[in-house]
């Protein structure tokens, strides 16, 4: 994988890490405490860090697969896997899981789950997938965006970058159709709460004093400038000089979410 972008990832794995609502371990592990072994789906897997959070938090014997439609991506994954005595089986699909939804047999999975996944896909997704998931006892996806960051100290122009990084979010990243962005854990909590009992909770980054990230932040906020021709310089400058100085404070807004198939006298309904 590109250096930079594994350096960007790892340190985001240690801020998703820290950042992950804790309450939705405890709901899990409380729901599977009977089963010795339960399956799960990672979809949008990339290279793993969905399950390594997962893998030591959760009690149970775990089967895993593994869904990404990145060659890349996977085999980085496959190469550097790390198992334990709890993980046994594993398997890596290469998915489009946007339009071969129906290659994924959820019925055969306990637990569907993705992370930092949801908001790059389109609004019809949505309906599609709780229509394969309605009887999936456990639906949990982490560090969902939710359209909001602040960068301290304030700025005159620090409103109109959020609105042009939002805007961006809901750009088509390449899949032919537009992403749902913010919108991502509204719309699949309308969707489960039918059948569900459903969680959203706060698993906001506080980066406040992790100036690294804060740069390699700042520089997507760049690319996002240019890309769409505006000239931010100022803001920029101000916004690099503060977090050089160690005086700049960072928080960006992600909501998990998790679903709970509802039962009735003590019986899912299914
Ligand atoms: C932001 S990354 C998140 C990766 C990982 N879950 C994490 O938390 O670091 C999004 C992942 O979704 C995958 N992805 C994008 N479009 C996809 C699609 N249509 N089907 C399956 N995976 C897709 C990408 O290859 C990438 O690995």
């Amino acid at each position: 994988m590109h250096e930079f972008q594994n350096k960007w990832l790892n340190l985001r794995e240690t801020v998703d890490r820290n950042s992950r609502n804790k309450r939705i371990l405890y709901l899990i592990n409380k729901f599977f405490k009977n089963k010795k072994n339960i399956r799960i789906v990672d979809l949008g897997s990339g290279a793993g860090s969905n399950y390594r959070f997962l893998k030591s938090r959760l009690l149970n014997n775990q089967y895993w697969s593994f869904v990404d439609i990145s060659h890349k991506s996977t085999n980085y994954f496959k190469k550097n896997i790390k198992l334990s005595s709890k993980i046994k089986k594993n398997n890596f699909k290469i998915v489009d899981v946007i339009n071969n939804l129906e290659k994924i047999n959820f019925n055969d999975y306990n637990l569907v789950t993705g992370s930092a996944f949801l908001d790059i896909l389109p609004k019809t997704w949505f309906k599609n997938f709780y229509k394969f998931n309605v009887d999936t006892e456990i639906v949990y996806f982490a560090l969902n965006y939710n359209g909001n960051f602040k960068f301290f100290p304030k700025h005159k122009d620090d409103k109109k970058i959020l609105n042009i990084f939002n805007k961006d979010q809901k750009s088509d990243k390449g899949i032919g159709e537009l992403a749902v962005g913010p919108d991502c854990t509204k719309l699949i909590n309308k969707v489960f709460k039918r059948t569900h009992k459903t969680y959203v909770l706060d698993s906001t980054w506080d980066v406040s004093k992790n100036y690294e990230f804060q740069i390699y932040f700042l520089n997507f906020c760049r690319e996002i400038i240019q890309k769409n021709k505006l000239n931010f310089d100022d803001w920029l400058k101000f916004r690099l000089k503060n977090i050089k100085e160690k005086n700049s404070r960072f928080i960006l807004n992600n909501k998990d979410f998790l679903a709970i198939k509802k039962k009735i006298n003590n019986k899912f309904i299914f």
